[in-house]
């Protein structure tokens, strides 16, 4: 692999509540392959569905007048299945939707026609390790890899991105994204919206130059807290108009911004229905006030336009909410006072948060995101199912370590963003990251604010580039002002969108502690945790409990944080399921 890939991070080796466990490095023969790579279709494989995938550079009309944008694209060629099962999304950056049936045998040749590394990953997709596009598979230009697995999915929304390490950010912001969904006989059997009714609503954020390019962030400081665009696109374009018919639609939102989460609500103050959360349908349906979508998070809306008359517009928005970004950030965005203990003027620590942040738009601010317009007066519709299908709860009683829950501790030390005290590292887990194949684990995902320490002769990271910058640490007063009082990580806590690759998990708790509370208050009741999930936002001061099992398939999955500028500062491991 090349250098970009395999940038030799040194690891941070720290004195938090897991440095005591012991790092294994992994059984040998997994990396004794000098290339994991499947080049060959497994003869025993029948495949139901054929695709061929190239990601290459690309130029599209994004914004309406002047240059075309400069993007990185996912093209797709059906090889054999369905006519369906690809759709083509015009004048758009984003790749073909895929439209999967459960039981479907897949195999995708996926070649890699960039001039860097590569990989895609299917994110909601339970599928076998080599099929994951786990970053050991990333791709050279010019190299392919053959993914083959069978779709175990039940009917929900997915969605597909590049996941090579250090550049998925930057990846996934160029384009390298686009939706799946699965439908299986019991989604067919209910009466929801179908067709020209069930439309993608992909989400994200981007900032374009005088030129039409997209700007991305580059050097420590934005990346600390994660890229925000200043243009809203959904399904690759800015101000969205939908024209709808006075009926109910099923929208398939996905978050698929690096960073930005959205408070979704209708400006009209209309509450939201949803259906379906990340890769499932939910028992039932749930309304909401409103609701929150981090990245990496679907929910699939039931958005009801009958009673309309035909003229009438709605406007979803990113309703107002607060706590998402560290306090300093939070005080500057909304013009209060700095909580106690974390002044700006003073310290060197102050002088760096001043440059995380980004002008424009910020986390939490309320903007327009889509407008709904009726357009035609159509007299049936579907109407909202009582019940969704056959759901299983999973409870304290499914786990077998109810009293030893597996953490990962979100340690957000400066200027490095870990999981569990540590930084990814491809080829090791800890030993409480060993899982035995078919079990349920309890993971109680929380915020690891330990005393920041570095390791003697420890040095940062040269990609850090962190030298003769205001946010160097070597001096002593920035350092000693983050010890004070609060404790390292505390003045960092933001909130973070924990992916788990694999199968998906259900939430069992969430508590919240500490003194952002109030902040909390805002956006509280927009979690959907009464389903099925593989990503989710854990709030400053917050605990979140969860159940996730890991049956079928053995080998290494990974985890981490979805606002995709810390997944490649590190916060990302994985686990070993054999
Ligand atoms: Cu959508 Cu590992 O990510
Ligand atoms: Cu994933
Ligand atoms: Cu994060």
């Amino acid at each position: 692999m090349t250098n970009k890939v395999n940038n030799n991070r040194r690891q941070f080796l720290q004195n938090s509540a897991f440095g005591a466990a012991a790092l294994t490095a992994f059984p040998g023969m997994l990396f004794a392959q000098s290339s994991p790579l499947r080049t060959k279709p497994t003869p025993g494989f029948k495949a139901d569905v054929e695709i061929e995938f190239i990601s290459r550079d690309a130029y599209v009309p994004i914004l309406k007048s002047g240059e075309e944008t400069k993007v990185q694209k996912y093209y797709a060629t059906l090889l054999k299945g369905p006519k369906k099962t690809l759709v083509e999304l015009k004048g758009n950056y984003l790749g073909p939707i895929i439209n999967y049936v459960k039981g479907q045998k897949v195999r995708i040749y996926y070649k890699n026609m960039m001039s860097e590394p590569s990989i895609i990953h299917w994110h909601g997709l339970h599928v076998p390790q080599d099929s994951d596009g786990h970053p050991m598979y990333t791709l050279e230009p010019g190299q392919s890899h053959i993914y083959e697995f069978e779709v175990m999915n039940n009917a929900g929304t997915s969605f597909y991105h590049s996941h090579s390490h250090n550049l998925t950010a930057e990846q996934v912001y160029s384009g390298l994204a686009g939706l799946i969904t699965v439908t299986d006989d019991e989604e067919q059997k209910l009466d929801l919206p179908r067709g020209e009714y069930d439309l993608p609503f992909v989400i994200q954020d981007r900032t374009f130059n005088a030129q039409n390019q997209l700007q991305y962030l580059h050097g420590m400081h934005g990346k600390m807290t994660g890229f925000l665009g200043e243009t809203i696109l959904v399904n690759g374009l800015p101000n969205v108009e939908f024209s709808v018919k006075s009926r109910a639609y099923r929208f398939r939102a996905v978050n698929g911004s690096n960073s930005r989460i959205y408070k979704l609500g209708w400006d009209d103050g209309t509450p939201l229905t949803a259906i379906g959360t990340d890769a499932h349908l939910l028992p039932k349906p749930e309304t909401r006030p409103y609701l929150m979508l981090a990245p990496g998070e679907r929910i699939d809306l039931w958005l009801d336009f009958s009673g309309r008359s035909v003229g009438s517009e709605l406007v979803m928005y990113s309703l107002p909410y607060e706590g998402a970004m560290p306090p300093m950030i939070e005080a500057k965005r909304l013009g209060k006072e700095a909580p106690a203990g974390m002044g700006m003027g003073g310290g060197m620590m102050g002088g760096g948060m001043m440059g995380m942040m980004s002008s424009g738009l910020g986390q939490g601010d309320k903007f327009p995101i889509a407008t709904f317009k009726v357009t035609e007066k159509v007299s049936d519709s579907p109407k909202l199912p009582k019940s969704l299908g056959k759901f299983e709860r999973l409870t304290e009683r499914d786990v077998d370590n109810k009293n030893n829950p597996i953490p990962i501790g979100i340690d957000m030390k400066p200027m490095r963003p870990m999981l569990n005290g540590k930084s990814f590292s491809m080829n090791r887990v800890l030993d409480f990251e060993k899982v035995e194949l078919g079990s349920i684990k309890k993971i109680k995902i929380f915020h690891d604010h330990g005393p920041m320490k570095m390791e003697e002769g420890e040095e940062m990271d040269k990609d850090m580039d962190m030298s003769g910058d205001k946010m160097n640490m070597g001096g002593g007063g920035g350092m000693g002002m983050m010890g004070g009082g609060m404790g390292g990580g505390m003045m960092f806590s933001m909130a973070h969108p924990i992916h788990l690759h694999g199968q998906q998990f259900q939430v069992l708790s969430r508590e919240i502690e500490g003194m952002r509370q109030e902040e909390y208050k805002t956006v509280k009741d927009g979690f959907l945790d009464t389903g099925w999930k593989d990503t989710v936002l854990v709030m400053p001061g917050e605990e979140v409990v969860i159940a996730k099992p890991f049956q079928d398939y053995k080998g290494l999955f990974l985890y981490h944080c979805h606002n995709l500028e810390h997944e490649d500062l590190g916060m990302m491991r994985q686990f070993y399921i054999s």
